[in-house]
């Protein structure tokens, strides 16, 4: 980690780290002068992200991604003051490619590099400048909801995260995945299995909340994807189409429930944080949102979802996660390696 020169020409981000392909550009203040983002559709027959076609198509798609992304924000290199790319955690070939391709631009233009910790770029995404008035001030609370991860953190400044709860089995959206994926909907699941939901009613098929009430802030979902499992096979086959709504309802009703009652814990815990942030995919989702609003509304505490495309993986939240740093003085060195496994508490701010 170096110090160094004050930056005030916009910064390029890359994000690389899982089956997304995105680059932002962002001024200094925080505003978003171009964004694209390509999701990879060559996973869904696989039922999942295959990592090995994940780091080829984001080495062939990113090159071309950043020159258009630069002509969206009509700049060209000499116009940036500095490269931010996803340095982990992820899957190690796409972070080798999207940090390569992020240091040998910084190189070419001489410009400071930011390793950024892709779960970092997601916490402070509510910070970015628009989503609440003045900003999210240090200390809140983040609930990361997303595919891979599924933790309650509390984000007490930029490098100083306190890991609060975490998930002792799957991710929340690796279970609707493959709560999905017992339901014959397509990969990936959260997003189908929400709407089939909206066509069901939870209250025909109730499930087990796992933890709920249990002290601290961790998760289990594990036993629900089972639960579901068991249900289902208790029932006719091919599964009768109201019957799968219904469970897709249940199912999404005991998540929900879960998440909120978790999200209570942790205020609870921290009584500083007078706001709650949610982010990752599993964010998109309405009855996940509406149960955390009310679980924030119940203790006073002010509840932020940032909008949609912010909340799954983008390159804006790893641009401003380099404005973040850069403020404080802080870039790169060139040899810093991508890290599969990165966690937020290895993580400093020097
Ligand atoms: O944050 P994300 O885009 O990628 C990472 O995993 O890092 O999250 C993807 C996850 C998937 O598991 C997907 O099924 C879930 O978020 N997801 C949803 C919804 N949209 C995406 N889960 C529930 N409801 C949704 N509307
Ligand atoms: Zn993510």
């Amino acid at each position: 980690m170096q110090t160094g020169f004050a930056i005030h020409d916009p910064i390029l981000g890359i994000e690389s780290s899982c089956d997304e392909t995105a680059c932002a550009v962002l001024s200094m203040d925080g505003a978003i002068l171009a964004e694209c983002v390509l999701s990879q559709d060559g996973h869904a027959r696989f039922g999942g992200v295959v990592p090995e076609i994940a780091a080829r198509a984001h080495l062939a798609h990113l090159p071309d991604l950043v020159t258009r992304t630069m002509a969206m924000a009509g700049l060209d290199f000499s116009g940036l003051g500095a490269i931010a790319a996803t340095c982990g955690p992820g899957l190690i070939g796409g972070l080798i490619v999207g940090a390569g391709v992020g240091k040998g631009l910084a190189i070419g233009a001489g410009l400071p590099f930011v390793a950024v910790n892709h779960l970092e770029a997601h916490a402070l995404t509510a910070r970015l400048p628009g989503l609440l008035p003045g900003g999210a001030p240090f200390p809140y609370l983040l609930l990361l909801l997303s595919g891979g991860h599924c933790q309650c953190v509390a984000v007490e400044g930029v490098g100083r995260y306190r890991r609060l709860g975490g998930t002792i089995d799957d991710a929340v959206g690796e279970a609707f995945d493959k709560v999905g994926k017992l339901l014959g909907l397509p990969w990936p699941g959260g997003p189908a299995l929400e709407r089939l939901a909206a066509t069901g009613d939870a209250g025909r098929q109730v499930f087990p909340q796992p933890l709920r009430g249990r002290a601290g802030c961790d998760f289990s979902f594990s036993g629900l994807k089972t639960s579901v499992a068991q249900r289902i096979a208790g029932l006719p086959s091919p599964l009768p189409p109201g019957d799968a709504a219904d469970i897709a309802a249940g199912f999404q009703h005991a998540v929900a429930a879960v998440l909120a009652d978790r999200a209570d814990h942790a205020m609870a815990m921290m009584p500083a944080a007078r706001l709650l942030v949610v982010a990752g995919g599993v964010a998109a989702n309405a009855a996940v949102r509406t149960a955390l609003t009310a679980a924030a509304q119940a203790r006073g505490v002010a509840f932020v979802a940032p909008p949609i495309r912010l909340c799954t993986d983008n390159a804006v939240m790893v641009a401003w996660a380099g404005v973040e740093r850069l403020r404080l003085g802080l870039h790169n060195t060139l040899d810093t390696a991508p890290r599969p496994r990165w966690p937020l508490a290895e993580l400093g701010a020097a």
